[in-house]
């Protein structure tokens, strides 16, 4: 109908135009406009493409303008403060402003409901001190390592040199350079503008390979020890899968993929570059760590770690395990949450796989800890982390350092327009298009990056200092309330082992490290006592001298991360556990029983006719 009616309008205008043309000659100046809106109403009713312009020939694009504009509207009209998605407005602007050293205080009160399921906060204390010197810095390097990081407490997360632009990494590289803290370079390889600047260096080495890779994609160890002797090459990061997208591998989508990419990756330009989902260089835990300890020998003995998201439980038990075994440890372990970012991944992964990062960083400190590891291996968490309060609550439930991808690309000015994965980012930032790249200075920039990590930085002294503490080692699970019903808050100590983290458990693993591996924890034990005094923290102390044995764990288990200490320990214990370091999962013995509701096929599901390519279900 709509073209029938279309049809009528062009005969009628182009009619109305030609009488008046007899008396008015310079009406056919009309027909530049009416002669190609013609033309692309004819084409959208014959082509077969669009359902919506053939049915629609014309008007059908103003819903595909709008649609091309949505994140923008929804982000400028229709949004608020703290309700948007992935990052709320009110941290973004947050970023922007620290980045842009303008006052980034607030008017008013807070926006959140704080009386809403799931408000959080950090509790101050009324022996408040002002921040004192410096941030601390942590050291990252076990027995094994020769050359062991001084670490910031905040450092950027692996991003590539493909999912970002070349600028975009000169002026992260520079912020690192500027500010004293280190950028992951991803799994793309070392390129020249992760040099140029003199920024440290964590270089992350994905199942690509890339920068290490021989011709027939494998692990090259030569190719590898060039690249990890530079001198800008502080740690190494095996990346074995990343929050946005556990089990799926990079993407470089082929419109990223620019001469200068491919070469230094090693592959064809213009084609969709997919890393494998998982290593080719090992295949078990134990393989895993035998890999680590070439790393980090091949390295020269420089920190070498792994980063992954937590996905089946057992896997980083049976992990755990391998490191009692053989006696190698990570250097440090990156916890990514199942909310991080991504430059492009399947939407069922982003949303739907993965541990979530609080969930993942309190796991896998309760797993090391009752493994009687914690004390080798830091942790660094990553996941959502863009202002000082998401840094406390970090290092409160488990992590020792923090890493942000997202925070730092808001202080490159990324305005969260969600098109990273198709090489048209308005802002330059994840583009290889010179025409959007052009408009991001590096200059200006690498100065916001440094000063949105410094603001961070001292946000998080000040928050440290209300809250009584003089160094961030002092951080507990209690120091975070969280309101998990109308009447009731609970402290994360309850989401937690009581007898993890700082102010309890960690004590005996670090009080011994304090004094190999520096101050930080050292200074910990006795200023916290001193700081706090309160019967709860005696209380919390006695019984980190002695992690309770698994059977009366078990048995006392109120939560469901007590549990997951108990198993630790017993993992780390028992060599008979069903955790096996030489496959990535605890194998269940015997038949499974069938679930309760679940399916089972029937004997007309086996008959039904198979798709191609697919297997048949048997009927029991
Ligand atoms: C554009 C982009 C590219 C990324 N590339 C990598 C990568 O190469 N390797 C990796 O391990 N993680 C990568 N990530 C994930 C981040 O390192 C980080 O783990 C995740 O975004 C969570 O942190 P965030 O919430 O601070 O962004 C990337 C993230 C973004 C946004
Ligand atoms: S501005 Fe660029 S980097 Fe930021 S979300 Fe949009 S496309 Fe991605």
């Amino acid at each position: 109908m709509v073209r029938r009616w279309l049809l009528r309008c062009l005969v009628t205008v182009l009619t109305v135009i030609g009488l008046l043309a007899l008396l008015w000659p310079p009406v056919l100046w009309a027909l530049v406009v009416v002669l190609p809106l013609a033309a692309l109403g004819i084409r959208d009713a014959l082509q077969r493409e669009h359902t919506v312009l053939r049915n629609f020939p014309l008007i059908g694009h103003i819903r595909y303008g709008f649609e091309g504009i949505r994140p923008e509207i929804q982000q400028y009209l229709v949004e608020s403060n703290i309700d948007a998605f992935p990052i709320e407005r009110e941290f973004r602007s947050l970023v922007y402003q620290r980045a842009k050293g303008e006052l980034d205080t607030r008017a008013f009160g807070t926006q959140r409901d704080v009386y809403k399921v799931g408000y959080e906060w950090a509790s101050h204390s009324l022996a408040a001190r002002a921040p004192e010197g410096d941030p601390p810095r942590v050291r990252i390097g076990g027995p094994e390592c020769t050359q062991p990081y001084e670490s910031s407490l905040l450092n950027i997360s692996a991003m590539s040199f493909g999912a970002l632009s070349d600028r975009a990494v000169l002026a992260l590289n520079g912020g690192a350079a500027i500010g004293g803290f280190a950028q992951n370079t991803g799994e793309g390889g070392i390129c020249d503008q992760h040099l140029e600047s003199g920024g440290d260096l964590i270089w992350q080495i994905g199942t690509g390979y890339f920068g290490c890779r021989t011709p027939a994609g494998r692990f090259d160890p030569e190719a590898f020890r060039i690249g990890a002797h530079r001198p800008a090459v502080k740690m190494i990061e095996l990346k074995l899968s990343q929050g946005a997208k556990p089990g799926h591998g990079g993407v470089l989508p082929g419109v990223k993929n620019t001469e200068l990419i491919a070469r230094i990756r090693g592959v064809e330009p213009g084609e969709t570059v997919l890393s494998p989902p998982s290593h080719s260089a090992f295949d078990s835990p134990r393989g895993l760590l035998e890999f680590v300890a070439r790393l980090r020998e091949l390295s020269g003995g420089k920190p070498v770690g792994f980063k992954l998201c937590i996905g089946r439980r057992t896997d980083f038990f049976a992990i755990c395990k391998a490191m009692v075994e053989t006696g190698i440890t990570p250097d440090f372990i990156t916890v990514d949450g199942g909310e991080g970012g991504t430059g492009a991944a399947p939407l069922e992964f982003s949303n739907s796989m993965g541990m979530p990062a609080r969930d993942a960083w309190v796991f896998a400190h309760n797993a090391l800890v009752g493994a009687g590891l914690r004390d080798r291996i830091r942790i660094i968490a990553s996941g959502r982390i863009l202002s000082a309060f998401h840094m406390i609550r970090a290092l409160a439930i488990g992590a020792d350092i923090c890493a942000s991808a997202r925070g730092f690309m808001f202080s490159l000015g990324c305005i969260q327009s969600l098109r990273c994965n198709n090489n048209t980012c308005p802002t330059g930032i994840t583009t290889q298009d010179p025409v959007l790249t052009y408009g991001l200075d590096v200059e200006d920039k690498r100065a916001r990056v440094a000063r949105f990590q410094h603001g961070t930085l001292h946000a998080f002294m000040e928050m440290l200092g209300a809250m009584g503490l003089s160094s961030p080692g002092q951080l507990a699970p209690h120091h975070i309330f969280r309101r998990v019903d109308d009447l009731r808050v609970r402290t994360c100590r309850s989401s937690t082992a009581p007898w993890s983290r700082a102010s309890c458990s960690m004590m005996t693993g670090f009080r011994t490290t304090c004094g190999r591996n520096g101050t930080r924890r050292a200074a910990t034990a006795g200023s916290w006592r001193r700081s706090t005094g309160s019967m709860a923290a005696t209380a919390c102390a006695r019984r980190s001298r002695k992690p309770p044995p698994p059977e009366a764990s078990a048995q006392s288990a109120e939560s469901r991360w007590m549990r997951i200490a108990a198993r630790a320990v017993t993992i780390g214990r028992d060599s008979s556990s069903s955790c096996s370091p030489s496959a990535w999962s605890c194998s269940p013995t015997g038949p499974r029983p069938a679930r309760e509701g679940a399916i089972r096929p029937t004997k007309e599901m086996s008959a039904a006719p198979r798709l191609p390519g697919s297997t048949r279900v048997r009927a029991p």
